[in-house]
């Protein structure tokens, strides 16, 4: 078949290239010159681990090809995907205009009949709006049929995503569609589910918004176990083992950040506000997870006093390790945090430094070496939980910090572990520790 990838963003750069890879003659357009420049001589303009391997070889045995041409990239293809970004705007509900944009550049250009396939991620009802936007634009004589097509891909794990998902969901009008789709994915042996639109779409939002939920649930029940001496460790086991619950999603830390779940739970709160049915339960999440950003520089307060003049180290930057992104990460309300508090921030992150810098410029430093982060620094906060801060031998904190004091967002040390140093160290919905004691008492 035939397809083409609106859109080389995270979801429709890992699409083209994961569909090229399984055989199909892909086409990825995109309207930004400069990525499309890089991604032709098979760089990609993001980290992904495995995703520049696929790049090369999909390229050189001529399965993907890349164009700026809408045009020519949607005359003729039998499928194409939208990918595009659909950002939130300042009110939290989402940004269509790339997503009509390209369905009228498709509606302009095709030749004949086609598929049109949502990837991205889209409120209940805009499948329903780009039907309408073909049946007025295109050429009467030809067909388009619309499906919603939503993706589950995690940064950091999307090739392996898109290989072995748990499911692929096809929102579709009819049964022929459906069969065409379903060729299209039967080699991935991924069970697929096919249903109306309207479910296909909200599918979408209600999975990651339960996701958020577990983590904020998770969240919560660690901040009460510091109050009475529990440990998040052992309750989270103890419940995960449950097989309604599941072990999955219930990491304590100091909140989800990535382009998805902020994103996603705010547009749904937004559209059930606009129906007039106020959505109390995922309203709470989002405010539990705003909560835990700012939890460790409140520690941190607490247990130093004013942090005015200190050195901080800040270990990661990105939302989750593997992943160069940073865009609603913890790191970047910590770092405006400390720098309300007057404290000197250096920041570590293996690959995250240069999205962070165009965001917050010169105001902290950068390293990519830990041990020039923890360099005479006052405290540590751990943001990121990058193997190379979890496998640090932990005598370095001591060895290197003025104060071997260290707030970890991310439980990265076992108790047991961090006992054996002279540490202060403060996690979440743990007891704090005491260069060597076990506080049973926690921070306010
Ligand atoms: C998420 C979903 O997991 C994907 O299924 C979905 O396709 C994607 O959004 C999307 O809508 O495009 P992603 O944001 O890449 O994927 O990353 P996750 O692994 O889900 O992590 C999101 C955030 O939750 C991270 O900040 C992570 O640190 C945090 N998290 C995750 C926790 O705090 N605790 C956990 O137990 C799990």
């Amino acid at each position: 078949m035939k397809i083409t990838v609106a859109g080389a963003g995270n979801v429709g750069l890992i699409t083209a290239v994961c569909l090229a890879d399984a055989g199909h003659h892909v086409t990825c357009v995109d309207t930004q010159k400069e990525k499309i420049l890089l991604l032709k001589k098979g760089h990609s303009p993001f980290f992904e681990p495995g995703l520049e391997p696929l790049l090369e070889k999909t390229l050189s045995n001529g399965h993907l090809r890349f164009t700026t041409d809408q045009k020519l990239a949607y005359s003729d293809a039998d499928i194409i995907f939208i990918a595009v970004g659909a950002p939130a705007k300042k009110d939290g509900s989402v940004d269509l205009s790339y997503i009509y944009a390209v369905s009228y550049s498709i509606a302009d250009s095709i030749e004949k009949d086609v598929i049109v396939c949502t990837k991205s991620t889209v409120p209940v009802g805009t499948n329903g709006k780009i039907k309408q936007i073909f049946h007025y634009r295109k050429p009467r004589h030809l067909k388009v049929e619309v499906v919603s097509n939503p993706e589950f891909l995690r940064e950091g794990s999307a090739i392996m995503d898109f290989y072995l998902g748990d499911r692929i969901i096809l929102g579709v009008d009819n049964p022929e569609t459906a069969s065409i789709m379903e060729q299209l994915y039967l080699p991935l042996k991924i069970p697929i589910i096919v249903t109306d639109i309207r479910s296909a779409e909200m599918i979408k939002y209600a999975s990651n918004a339960f996701l958020a939920t577990k983590i904020s649930f998770i969240n919560e029940i660690a901040n009460l176990c510091e109050k009475v001496g529990a440990n998040i460790d052992e309750v989270a086991f103890g419940i995960g083992k449950d097989k309604r619950i599941g072990e999955s999603f219930l990491q304590a830390g100091i909140g989800y950040g990535g382009s998805c779940f902020p994103k996603d739970t705010k547009a749904l709160v937004q559209l059930a506000g606009n129906i007039k049915h106020p959505f109390e339960l995922l309203e709470s999440v989002i405010k539990v997870n705003q909560h835990q950003h700012s939890l460790l520089v409140a520690k941190a307060k607490e247990l130093i006093g004013s942090l005015k003049g200190k050195r901080a180290a800040l270990l990661g930057l990105a939302f989750k390790p593997e992943t160069d992104d940073i865009r609603e990460a913890a790191s970047i309300t910590i770092i405006k945090e400390l720098l309300e508090e007057g404290a000197n921030v250096t920041a570590y992150d293996p690959i995250a430094i240069p999205n962070t810098h165009k965001l917050i410029g010169n105001a902290i430093d950068y390293t990519t070496d830990i041990r020039q982060a923890l360099k005479d620094a006052d405290f540590a906060i751990i943001a990121t939980e990058w193997g190379q801060i979890k496998h640090l031998p932990l005598d370095t904190f001591a060895a290197y910090m003025k104060e071997p004091i260290v707030l970890d967002g991310r439980n990265c040390y076992s108790m047991k572990e961090i006992q054996r140093y002279p540490i202060t160290y403060v996690s979440i919905g743990r007891p704090v520790v005491s260069k060597g004691r076990v506080s049973s008492m926690s921070l306010k």
